[in-house]
């Protein structure tokens, strides 16, 4: 088993790799937990119908008291009315603070399950077994947990690091197409960030990531992590460093809010964000043509984006008005000489936002 490790406080954690890891995830559990432990495994009808009774079965061999706590599917159930009730069904059951908080599912339940543990009687044990590919290579990693509120997304919520992340590839085999795409853009940018290795492999290798090739998979899985362990060791809290996981982040998420959250997974609004960043990039002479070609072909070969159909004008209006924008000030991530090294940018011109946004929708016009 590949174990890589997370250095932030409280604790260390391991990031645990293994295909098949579910089948054993009682075992290194019941290691961290101990035996008789209640668990609260917190997922969605669709992953507990594929691999909750595989997760259930091995917790309760190695000794772990399991209890299931489904929530709705989906982005619009992160929400306070959700923790809420979740809270609420353990106090039904008896949870105390001994018990912990197992999340199994994607982003989104990493994230309300991930806030339950931090708030539950002022915090339970909280352990992640990310089911998506962007929630092991993004989601599960860096102790972010939080929930929406009606003024945008991940307006409320904690840090809380878990005890441990478990991560099985082979429960990608049942992930829509879509979605498993959407997950390797995420990728494609721990690349561009920081480590160029991983971005030439993806380049190399696109044909046998697409097909889900185990080895080619966890190569990719693991390099993610392995940088944003890396970067949240160095920069926990999101002062400077941290930041860097932005890139392609400010447009995508203009990109997301302008279309209602609606016409773009999340990986691909940061695709085209990415993209745009690339273009503001050459435009400002960070990178060279040849470098900002490569980038945009590694992002397209990994599939077709939703068409980008925005106003420049109000997606740049966005940008300015986000809500987590520091007092109105964009920052950008862009790329810096070559790939594998970006630096944080702020006072590009608006006329150079417009045009990259424009590009964007050329593009992807075709
Ligand atoms: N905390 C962080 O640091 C961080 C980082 C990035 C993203 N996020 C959050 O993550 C969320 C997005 O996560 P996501 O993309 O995983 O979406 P998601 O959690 O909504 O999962 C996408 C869909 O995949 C299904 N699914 C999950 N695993 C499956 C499997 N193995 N087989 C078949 N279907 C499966 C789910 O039922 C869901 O319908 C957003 O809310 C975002 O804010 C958090
Ligand atoms: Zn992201």
């Amino acid at each position: 088993m590949k174990r890589i490790k997370v250095q932030v406080a409280p604790r260390h954690y391991d990031v645990m790799m293994e295909r098949g890891l579910i089948d054993h995830a009682g075992r290194e559990l019941v290691r961290l937990l101990g035996k008789g432990r209640r668990c609260f495994v917190v997922t969605v009808l669709q992953v507990r119908k594929l691999w909750g009774g595989k997760l259930e079965a091995s917790l309760t061999k190695a000794g772990l008291r399991v209890e299931f706590l489904e929530m709705g599917d989906g982005e619009t159930h992160k929400n306070f009315r959700t923790l809420e009730s979740l809270a609420e069904r353990m106090v039904a059951l008896g949870a105390d603070r001994n018990c912990a908080v197992i999340a199994l599912g994607g982003g989104v339940v990493g994230d309300v399950a991930g806030f339950l543990a931090a708030c539950y009687m002022r915090g339970v044990d909280f352990v992640q077994i990310p089911t998506t590919l962007l929630a092991q290579v993004d989601a599960s990693v860096g102790g972010k947990t939080g929930v929406n509120l009606k003024a945008g997304k991940n307006l409320a919520g904690a840090f809380h690091q878990p005890l441990a992340v478990l991560i099985d590839s082979d429960v990608l085999a049942t992930l829509p197409e879509r979605e498993f795409r959407a997950g390797l853009y995420e990728s494609v940018k721990c690349g561009v960030i920081g480590d160029a290795a991983l971005f030439r492999f993806m380049e190399a290798n696109s044909e046998k990531v697409l097909r889900r090739d185990g080895a080619a998979l966890d190569r990719v899985i693991a390099a993610s992590v392995k940088l944003k362990a890396r970067v949240v060791a160095a920069d926990e809290r999101e002062g400077g460093l941290r930041r860097i996981l932005n890139f392609g982040h400010t447009l995508g998420h203009a990109l997301e809010a302008e279309t209602g959250y609606k016409h773009f997974l999340h990986g691909e609004a940061v695709a085209w964000g990415m993209i745009g960043a690339v273009r503001i990039a050459q435009a400002t002479k960070r990178i060279t043509d040849v470098e900002a070609e490569r980038i945009v072909r590694a992002v397209f070969s990994f599939g077709g984006l939703p068409e980008v159909k925005v106003s420049p004008k109000k997606v740049l209006a966005r940008l300015v008005s986000d809500k987590k924008s520091q007092a109105g000030v964009v920052h950008f991530i862009l790329p810096k000489s070559k790939i594998g090294a970006v630096e944080v940018v702020t006072g590009i011109p608006d006329s150079v936002v417009l045009d990259a946004i424009d590009a964007l929708r050329r593009l992807s016009a075709g």
